[in-house]
């Protein structure tokens, strides 16, 4: 293993957090780079032999798993103060083994860029998730009509290309980032024209086309639902600076929202979470916005809103979690419906175990604000629930003992540190 770090978080997997809840945040938090913007834009430079420089990467489990599987491919990483540079001219294999992509699921990124690149690609099926069923059909089925054979063999997505690859017309019937940013990586180096439509609108995937239009592709309607692409044969190398991670951004917005303000939060693009701080704003919270700070308040209970998550520009099913938490002190019976995963509800019986009164029915929950939450030992599930719970935990009574933190690192670049910073009173410790 080759990747340099000298990044300073530990990123231990059996660590717990102890909130004692109800300080009020007072201070100041901000934003890393998005995770779900660095993560495609990793796999982008296989596309391009040579050296690649990302800044304000954000330093995550996340992106030290993409790290490793572009390593094992060979290409040589250097993660150094929130910069990463890739090397990719040394890549030659093609092939990203379970033990890599079952930690993580968003390495399936390497496939369009592999396939692109070598004309063969072996990925393993990334299996389930922690909420459930997640497949990867329509991302096979981008690189069929790209032209690729392609086959499940023990366990792997398998797709060649001998001839290389043909552009094509491919509507999504509906939305999916992942599979639009994969075809989108594929089709950069494909003979002719492919039209992506009803694709991603995501700022993720809105900068990796900014990116692979920097490197050399040909790529018109960037930012819309129509995205045109015209092959080219060869990229260069180039650099980027990664967008602030509108999740933390918002999830920050919902912390000063639960626990009271004020909290200056900084280093966010307003435009790629507008849909969330607003939904967090009409719960009652106070929102003032300065340039690329927000300060959030709150001095009354919060108001029950509905929610229904949608493909960006809508309410991100990323904040779902977060804003439940908030939900469940609220005054009156909120609605939260996702329509993206219909199951994404595992943070639930958390909270419930934190006091909160939340009835599941289909993909919605239906949140009767509680006065009080009191903490509790809970479990963190997934990325986006163990961020709900350390909200929760702020106003729970008492004190809360999330375990399994682990899934909260992966997304999230020390967290707690930063809204220990803003007075929050939680600290870290070993199980
Ligand atoms: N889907 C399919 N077939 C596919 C691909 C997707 O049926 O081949 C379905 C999914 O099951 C889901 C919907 O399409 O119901 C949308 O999924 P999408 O492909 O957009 O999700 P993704 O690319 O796998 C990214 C984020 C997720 C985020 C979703 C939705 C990354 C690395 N991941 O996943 O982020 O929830 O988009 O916005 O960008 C997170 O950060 O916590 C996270 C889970």
């Amino acid at each position: 293993m080759t990747l340099v770090d000298t990044d300073t978080q530990t990123l231990p997997s059996m660590d717990a957090l102890v909130i004692r809840g109800g300080a009020r945040l007072n201070g100041t938090v901000r934003v890393s780079g998005a995770k779900n913007a660095a993560l495609p834009l990793m796999a982008a430079t296989i596309l391009a032999p040579g050296e690649h420089v990302l800044e304000n990467c954000p330093s995550l489990m996340d992106t030290r798993t993409m790290a490793r599987v572009l390593e094992y491919l060979g290409a040589k990483v250097r993660f150094e103060d929130h910069v990463c540079r890739i090397d990719t001219s040394p890549v030659r294999s093609s092939e990203a083994p379970y033990e890599l992509v079952k930690t993580m699921r968003a390495s399936i990124y390497v496939l369009g860029p592999l396939l692109a690149r070598f004309g063969e690609v072996r990925v393993s099926l990334p299996g389930g998730c922690a909420w459930g069923p997640r497949p990867v059909d329509l991302h096979i089925k981008a690189m069929e009509k790209l032209g690729a054979e392609v086959s499940i063999e023990s366990g792997y997505i398998v797709a060649r290309s001998p001839r290389g690859l043909t552009g094509c017309h491919f509507p999504f019937e509906f939305v999916s980032v992942g599979a639009t940013g994969n075809l989108l990586m594929a089709a950069v180096l494909a003979r002719g024209e492919t039209v992506i439509e009803n694709a991603a609108l995501e700022p993720d995937i809105t900068q990796l086309a900014e990116y692979l239009f920097q490197l050399g592709s040909e790529i018109e309607g960037i930012g819309t639902s129509t995205l045109r692409v015209r092959g080219v044969d060869k990229l260069s190398p180039g650099r980027v600076r990664i967008v602030p991670d509108r999740i933390e951004a918002a999830t920050f917005v919902a912390a000063g929202a639960i626990a009271g303000g004020p909290l200056r939060v900084e280093g966010v693009k307003l435009e790629d979470c507008e849909a969330a701080v607003r939904k967090i704003e009409a719960t009652g919270a106070q929102i003032t916005v300065e340039g690329d700070a927000i300060t959030v308040d709150r001095h009354e209970r919060p108001r029950a809103v509905d929610v229904t998550t949608a493909p960006f520009p809508g309410f991100a099913t990323d904040m779902q979690a977060q804003v439940m938490a908030l939900l469940s002190i609220a005054d009156g019976t909120s609605k939260i419906t996702d329509t993206i995963y219909h199951d994404r509800f595992t943070h639930v019986p958390e909270l419930v175990r934190l006091g909160a009164d939340i009835r599941l029915d289909g993909n919605s929950a239906i949140i009767r604000g509680v006065d009080k939450l009191s903490g509790c030992p809970v479990m963190a599930t997934d990325l986006r629930a163990s961020a709900a719970l350390v909200l929760a935990a702020l106003v729970a009574k008492g004190e809360t003992r999330i375990s399994r933190i682990y899934h909260l690192d992966r997304g999230y670049e020390r967290l707690d540190e930063k809204l220990a910073a803003a007075g929050a009173q939680i600290t870290r410790i070993r199980e």
